[in-house]
């Protein structure tokens, strides 16, 4: 009776070990927690999802304060639907109808919002086990992970890799690619962390000035998916052209932002600006550059009572996401830029964080 025991329960250890293997998002890698750091600056990661853990930056006292939301253990990290942190993909925001074609190919894809896809679905590349491919705590760590044939509905095989890089004493660094092996995908990678410059506990973004440097968005049904419009800001409550408060226009939004902006300045493959925000209490700025063409600017509108680090509970407009990112749903709007890749093609997208106190 032991005896079989013993071997039936090895014997579910096999199968559910192949399966695993088989599913190829869950791998046998290790979940670790890293550290980059240089003097007061440190940024901690783990390998599931890719995640941004925390930010710790001094203000302009020099008091040190950690700025991004999150948990206190990575556990968390896997039963959130927040997504805090997280490079999310393999297509970030969503796709309508949770479908699209492509040369001639109906691809139907997990739906995890509604009837849309959200983030690459219920089990996104914010929810997958990175491999750490390189590692040193004062430069860089890189994680890769490989994407096969049907995850989530996505055609073809993918190797994807991100660099998470220190340069100088307050910048950072990350440097997104994906290889398309086999099939024309697409790709749209996105960093999802929730930015809160007064520190995580310090309550709503409303104060934080903004300056984003996009002179048109493109609108949203009740859905959330784009209308295919290409919208001015002019006029609207989403011009953050001149510097202003993100409070100051609340009033006008009562849902809070959720709006991709087309970046001004458009030059694909180089670097542009694409937002500029400052706290004024701790005189914390973060100013971001980015290869790609569109941001999500989000201010937490569906966080509710989230418990967060130290059980601290992040209420609403908690923190402020800016995902720079090629425009939602672009796989079915041909007017928007393609985010496919065809085989042995590379997408590539980095992005530059550079944070100062004054
Ligand atoms: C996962 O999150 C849901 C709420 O989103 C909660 O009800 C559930 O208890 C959580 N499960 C675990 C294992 O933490
Ligand atoms: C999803 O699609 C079905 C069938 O078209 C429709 O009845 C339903 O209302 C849709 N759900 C949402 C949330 O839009
Ligand atoms: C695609 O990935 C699968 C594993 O998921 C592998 O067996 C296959 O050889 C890969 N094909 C190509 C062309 O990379
Ligand atoms: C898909 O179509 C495009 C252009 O129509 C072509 O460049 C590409 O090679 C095709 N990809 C595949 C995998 O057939």
């Amino acid at each position: 009776m032991a005896k079989a025991h013993v071997s039936s329960s090895h014997v579910f250890f096999l199968l559910f070990f192949l399966f695993a293997k088989i599913n190829g998002s869950e791998s046998n890698e290790e979940v670790g927690v890293y550290e980059l750091k240089r003097g007061d600056f440190s940024v901690k990661l783990t390998n599931y999802g890719a995640v941004v853990i925390s930010v710790i930056l001094p203000d302009k006292n020099g008091k040190l304060d950690d700025v991004v939301l999150g948990y206190d253990s990575v556990k968390e990290y896997k039963n959130d639907s927040t997504h805090f942190g997280a490079i999310v993909g393999r297509v970030a925001n969503r796709i309508g109808g949770a479908e699209f074609t492509l040369n001639g190919t109906k691809y139907k894809l997990v739906a995890n919002d509604g009837n849309n896809t959200l983030h690459g679905g219920p089990k996104g590349f914010g929810d997958v086990i990175w491999t750490v491919k390189s590692y040193s705590k004062d430069s860089h760590i890189t994680f890769t992970y490989d994407s096969f044939d049907g995850e989530e509905g996505f055609p073809g095989n993918l190797s994807v890799s991100a660099t998470y890089m220190l340069i100088d004493a307050n910048k950072l660094a990350l440097k997104m690619e994906a290889k398309a092996l086999n099939k024309a995908t697409p790709v749209n990678l996105a960093q999802h962390t929730y930015w809160n410059l007064g520190g995580h506990t310090s309550g709503n973004i409303f104060s934080h000035n903004l300056q984003l440097f996009g002179s048109h968005i493109t609108p949203v049904n009740k859905q959330l998916i784009p209308t295919g419009e290409i919208l001015s800001v002019r006029g609207t409550p989403y011009d953050f052209l001149e510097p202003r408060t993100i409070g100051s226009r609340f009033k006008a939004l009562p849902d809070g932002y959720d709006i991709n902006y087309v970046l001004d300045a458009a030059s694909p493959f180089h670097l542009r600006k694409a937002a500029v925000v400052q706290e004024s209490v701790s005189g914390r700025k973060l100013e971001l550059w980015t290869s790609a063409p569109g941001v999500q600017f989000y201010t937490s509108n569906m966080l509710h009572d989230e418990k967060g680090k130290g059980g601290f509970i992040y209420k609403q407009y908690a923190g402020l996401c800016l995902e720079t990112q090629g425009f939602p749903d672009s796989v079915n709007h041909p007017n928007f830029p393609s985010q496919i890749v065809n085989p042995g093609e590379t997408y590539k997208h980095t992005m530059v964080y550079r944070f100062t106190a004054n």
